[in-house]
């Protein structure tokens, strides 16, 4: 099944006339980015007499307002002014969801960071400036920063969810074994390239342009539309593509816009706002910290009977996607699991910190990892392979009729755990590999290895199921060469060359008469965020759609020139071809104009099957899953706590691929970035609430050097069993929860540098990131 992934593939490849679907092409902005024409929001021409938006931010984590003092700030040349929440007339707040979030702080302010207001100035820099010379007198209030402190003074965002089947209770009594214990896993901050940016354009007639790096153009312009008091039709949000977002501008993305529309209508000029890194770190939320109390019962095979988890989500001082970000971890804490009797309690707590957002995975990660812990703790304690207690949790198949159904009711009907796992397993030498890493460790006291295989389970849909729909605008013009354009955001995932991809296929085309035109809110309205991993699945079918209307009449068309049928017409080597005759594309094209046939279609996708109840959390709400696994092993030196990756094999279901060397990246980019999460990057809040880490020089994301010599990466290439398109599977998100087989891996050394130690080797208490003061603490500790 699986097959290796390709390498990629170079400049030239574009041009050849190969099949469009399922090939490697390159990235169709890659030429451009790497030789520095690809355009991002501040590339972007300026128009005369732009003006510059900078954030004047809180330095209390919680306090009242009391007086803002703005005269140094207006006394320099070049300032032009300066807003605050007073100076908004319509709502003060944003028009998201939850209606909980100021626009600029309202009397209070809830964290370090909080933007009070803007100073506007003809430079960036002079507004920068300005902006740190406005003085704010604060009372400060007493504030919380920690999920325990929340929920002993019941301080949330939301109210709690409870999710319970069976008795949990009773049967963790009933087990011959129980695991309790408590984990903590730390945020991560997005650290995408391209840091938040947007640039609004008064045009006549009270309407607007907002270029703005979204991953959801379609809330942008809501949100401006709400702010400026506008309607939608007067707002026009345009992107064309994001130097990365990763969930983080999902919704962050949105209040860069309508502050620069706020200041532009304020000015009646153009204004841009750019944040720069420290200020994007000390605003912009982050991935959700957690921490957990678990309690599981399992027998003498490690077969998990009763499972009681709490979960409590930090999520800053404002709701944002933390409810649906907690749902999430709550639908992913089975992982490849089957979970019997299962309690689980989620709390969604409000802190005094930054509102914590999407970010890859969006709450799955935190979800996946706990129950990873447990299968750790559980082999652990019975010294047992942790493979092995990880092979006898798995769902089984569900034609076998048990043992297949979620704790949200959902049954796992394309469950391929058990054989992607077994390859795994044996491609990567796992059983061998185990041994050796037990001989070196009993022959090394300093450093101590460790591997793990852990397997992932991706639920693929918006668990809002109102979001999974699509649109898509395809456009042929005379000369044979299309445009498309849908609701979907390019952040470097390559989502719009897959939709090209699919365009040309349908088209019988070659990719280079493709271009896909910029996200804008007036081709494609009411577009859903790029986000969930399924861009490509809405966004690539509702393209498939247009296309295969342009086809239906262009075939029509053939078939009364030919007099023949339209099932036997076919577009191929761009060439639409009769039983009589095979004719160019491009003179079908012109012929066809001259007849007065319609060139260009929408097309609009929705997901099927899905549904669920928002209450209970129970019912469809994927619509499939994207399986994946990983085997790594890790040294760590018992003396400093250091840490490396030493080897990585992974096999990643992708489906029917669309595109490898895409999909290869994606898997890749995910990996390193979730193990960046679990080691290396460390947000500090200080207990001021200030976050310490909040540059380059303190935040560490992994760097080329952390990549591991040994890096494999398989597909498994089985296509997808549900209707999606080019039976192809989302791949955007899943890879990144195979970084826990590195957390595992390091409780694995861990484990083994306790024994040296004489401490306790079954029960690890290792807090994510490991960094090398969380391992080092993890292999002392000793008051269990
Ligand atoms: N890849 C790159 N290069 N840059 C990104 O910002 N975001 C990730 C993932 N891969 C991201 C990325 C996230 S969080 C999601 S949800 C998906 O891409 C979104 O794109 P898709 O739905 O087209 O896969
Ligand atoms: Mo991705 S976290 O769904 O933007």
């Amino acid at each position: 099944m699986s097959k290796s992934a390709p390498s990629l593939t170079n400049c030239e490849n574009k041009k050849l006339p190969h099949q469009a679907m399922g090939h490697p092409h390159f990235h169709e902005s890659a030429c451009a980015q790497v030789s520095g024409t690809a355009v991002y929001v501040d590339d972007i021409e300026e128009i005369k007499g732009t003006l510059y938006a900078a954030p004047i931010m809180s330095r209390v984590a919680h306090g009242q307002i009391k007086n803002i003092n703005t005269k140094l700030a207006l006394d320099i040349p070049g300032v032009k002014g300066v807003l605050l929440s007073r100076d908004i007339r319509g709502d003060k707040k944003f028009s998201n969801f939850a209606h909980d979030e100021p626009i600029f702080a309202i009397d209070q302010v809830h964290y370090i960071g909080q933007v009070i207001g803007l100073v506007v100035a003809d430079s960036v820099m002079k507004a920068r400036k300005a902006a740190k010379l406005v003085e704010c007198d604060i009372t400060p209030l007493t504030h919380i920063l920690s999920v325990e402190q929340a929920i002993r003074a019941k301080s949330f965002v939301l109210p709690p969810v409870y999710v319970k089947r069976g008795d949990s209770e009773k049967a963790i009594k009933k087990a011959a074994h129980i695991v309790s214990g408590q984990l903590r896993v730390g945020g991560q901050e997005h650290f995408y390239l391209e840091g938040q940016i947007a640039y609004a354009v008064p045009l006549e007639q009270s309407q607007w342009l907002i270029y703005s790096s979204t991953q959801h153009p379609g809330e942008a312009q809501h949100w401006v539309a709400h702010a400026l008091g506008v309607e939608l039709n007067a707002v026009k949000v345009e992107c064309k593509r994001m130097g990365g977002a990763f969930g983080g501008k999902e919704t962050q993305g949105g209040h860069l816009a309508v502050w620069a529309s706020l200041a532009a209508h304020k000015f009646n000029c153009p204004v841009k706002m750019r944040l720069d890194r420290d200020e994007d770190f000390l605003i912009t939320g982050k991935r959700h910290p957690f921490s957990y109390k678990y309690r599981a019962g399992f027998d003498g095979k490690g077969l998990l009977q009763g499972l009681d988890l709490i979960m409590a989500s930090n999520c800053g001082f404002s709701a944002d996607l933390s409810g649906p970000v907690a749902d999430r971890a709550v639908f992913h804490v089975d992982n490849a699991y089957f979970l019997e009797d299962v309690s689980i309690a989620s709390f969604r707590c409000k802190t005094h910190t930054q509102s914590h957002t999407a970010f890859r995975g969006f709450g799955g990660p935190q979800g996946m990892i706990v129950i990873e812990h447990i299968m750790g703790e559980i082999a652990r304690t019975l010294s047992l392979d942790p493979l092995e207690v990880r092979n006898t949790n798995l769902y089984k198949h569900h034609l076998d009729g048990q043992r297949c159904v979620t704790h949200y009711h959902m049954t796992v009907e394309d469950n391929i755990l058990e054989p992607l796992l077994k390859t795994l397993a044996s491609s990567s030498n796992y059983k061998e590999r185990r041994k050796e890493v037990s001989q070196w460790n009993s022959k090394n006291p300093l450093i101590k290895r460790g591997i793990s295989i852990t397997p992932v389970k991706f639920g693929i849909s918006f668990t809002a199921t109102l979001f999974n729909q699509a649109g898509a605008l395809v456009n042929v013009y005379t000369d044979g060469s299309v445009q498309v354009n849908h609701g979907g955001t390019e952040m470097g995932q390559g989502l719009h060359t897959k939709v090209a991809q699919i365009v040309a296929g349908e088209l019988g085309l070659t990719l280079d008469k493709i271009r896909v035109t910029a996200t804008d809110t007036s081709k494609i309205p009411n577009a859903s965020a790029t986000a969930a991993s399924s861009g490509f699945d809405l966004n690539g079918r509702a393209a498939q759609y247009a296309a295969r209307q342009i086809k239906t009449n262009l075939a029509a068309f053939v078939c009364g020139l030919d007099q023949c049928g339209a099932g036997a017409v076919s577009f191929e080597n761009s060439e639409i071809i009769t039983p009589k005759r095979k004719r160019p594309f491009k003179e079908v094209v012109e012929l066809a104009y001259a007849n007065r046939i319609q060139l260009w279609s929408d097309g609009f996708y929705r997901t099927p099957k899905i549904h669920y109840d928002k209450t209970t959390l129970s019912g469809r709400p994927f619509y499939y899953f994207t399986y994946g696994a990983a085997c790594t092993e890790v040294a760590i030196d018992t003396l400093t706590g250091e840490s490396r990756v030493l080897k990585v094999d992974i096999l990643q279901d992708v489906g029917k691929s669309i595109n490898p060397a895409i999909d290869l990246g994606q898997i890749e980019g995910g990996f390193i970035q979730g193990m960046g999460w679990l080691t290396n990057e460390e947000l500090v809040w200080n207990a001021q609430g200030h976050l310490s880490t909040h540059a380059p020089s303190t935040y560490k994301i992994p760097s080329v050097g952390d990549t591991p010599d040994h890096f494999v990466i398989d597909f498994w290439t089985q296509p997808n069993c549900e209707d999606n398109v080019f039976s192809s599977k989302a791949v955007g998100e899943p890879p990144f929860m195979l970084a826990i087989s590195v957390f595992e891996a390091l409780k694995e050394a861990i484990s083994a540098a306790r024994e040296d130690l004489v401490l306790d080797t079954k029960h690890i208490d290792l807090v994510a990131p490991a960094t090398a003061e969380n391992i080092l603490k993890a292999i002392r500790a000793s008051d269990f």
